[in-house]
């Protein structure tokens, strides 16, 4: 068999099963988490890990439901309406970890995957305002100096 059709990460992994069991997994940590679940604005975290099953079965070549019923992916977009700071991210992160390894796979597939949620999760963060601090200080910087207002200048 010289022409069969490539393999895909998907299909190497387990295909939609395993794609199931991450999402459902994390959403699982994801629901007990005091920083993350507040920010899911449903009730019912189900339709999430729904989303990202499907975008992650997508990513590594599975089925494209994913963009079918979203559209195009725009994930930072999708994230900015959320306080995504390293302490976001890392929660999220933690949290994916223990999602990865319930899927016990071999240590290449767990490397790749693994390397690209990190990669991505990194490349999601869009505040480095700690929790809770809103739009009453908006516009300062960590010195607190405005950036939205210069003090008078006095030329
Ligand atoms: C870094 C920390 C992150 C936080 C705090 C976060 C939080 C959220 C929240 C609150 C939502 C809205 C719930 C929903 O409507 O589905 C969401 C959606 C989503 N997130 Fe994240 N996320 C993070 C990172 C990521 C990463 C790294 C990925 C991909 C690898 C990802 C993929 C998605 C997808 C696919 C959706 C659904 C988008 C849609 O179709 O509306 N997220 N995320």
């Amino acid at each position: 068999m010289t022409d069969a059709a490539p393999v895909s990460f998907y299909d190497e992994i387990g295909g939609h099963d395993t794609f199931v069991r991450l999402a459902a997994a994390f959403y699982r940590g994801v629901a007990d988490d005091e920083v993350l679940r507040p920010m899911y604005p449903e009730d019912d975290l189900e339709p999430a890990a729904r989303r990202l099953e499907m975008f992650l079965a997508q990513y590594w070549g599975g089925p494209t439901q994913y963009s079918q019923e979203r559209g195009h992916p725009r994930l930072r977009m999708r994230h900015a309406a959320f306080h995504v700071n390293p302490d976001a991210r890392d929660r999220w992160l933690a949290h994916m970890r223990v999602a990865v390894d319930e899927l016990h796979l071999s240590p290449l597939h767990e490397a790749t995957l693994w390397d690209y949620l990190e990669r991505a999760a990194h490349a999601m963060v869009n505040t480095f305002e700690p929790t809770g601090i809103g739009p009453a200080t908006a516009g300062r910087d960590a010195s607190g100096i405005s950036l939205v207002s210069r003090p008078p200048d006095h030329r």
